[in-house]
């Protein structure tokens, strides 16, 4: 598409599933893993996120939350991997999101280049990706459309050691982080972030 390719991209990367065996981090990693060289994918454990309370908030950010807020700010992309509860995202990673829509002053999302994926039952958390880009879309974020990434039925698709195994599954991970790759260069002129060649 352009000259992007020599350029550096750093995306931080969530996953919505607190459990340590999650199909959801397990597709976070893969991600990581099959990214571009020069798009490196660093992954924010959300377990030390408080639940968003508006009193807190005006004491000052708990510390899980200013270096939330600091990553997405000093990153060109956001990335987030959800499971689907309840046909929507989990309650963890909508406290996330709220927690990390409240920097309008910054504008950590703001303008963000944002993309998500899925793992789960027979949709690959269809409907919650679904949800999840109308909350993104909420909060100012620019999420690409597509190709996307749907895992289901994961228990297939991962080994005992939670790498991603399916070779089909691992070349549309690889096409949808190519393809942020651009998404971030063509929408990331505008981030916070100065994308400098
Ligand atoms: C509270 C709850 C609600 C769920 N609701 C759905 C659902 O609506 N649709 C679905 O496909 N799976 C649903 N599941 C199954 C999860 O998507 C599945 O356990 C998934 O693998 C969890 O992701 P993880 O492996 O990353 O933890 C639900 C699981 C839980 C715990």
């Amino acid at each position: 598409m352009n000259n992007d390719n020599g350029r550096q991209f750093d995306v931080v990367g969530i996953s919505g599933s607190l459990r340590a065996t999650s199909h959801n981090s397990a597709l976070l990693s893969a991600a990581k893993e099959l990214a571009p060289a020069n798009v490196n994918v660093a992954i924010f454990d959300i377990k030390d996120i408080p639940f968003y309370d508006g009193d807190v908030e005006k004491a000052g950010d708990p510390l899980a939350v200013a270096a939330l807020k600091e990553a997405i700010r000093a990153s060109h992309g956001v990335l987030v991997v959800t499971p689907e509860y309840n046909h929507g995202i989990p309650g963890v990673l909508m406290n996330v999101l709220d927690w990390a829509s409240r920097d309008n002053a910054a504008g950590s999302l703001l303008g963000k280049p944002a993309t998500v994926m899925g793992a789960g039952g027979m949709s690959g958390a269809g409907r919650a990706q679904g949800h999840l880009h109308t909350v993104l879309a909420a909060t100012g974020a620019l999420v690409m459309a597509k190709p996307g990434v749907l895992v289901a039925t994961p228990g297939d698709k991962f080994d005992d050691q939670a790498r991603l195994v399916d070779e089909e599954t691992r070349d549309f991970v690889r096409a949808h982080m190519t393809a942020f790759r651009e998404w971030m260069a063509l929408i990331g002129r505008g981030a916070s972030v100065p994308v400098t060649a």
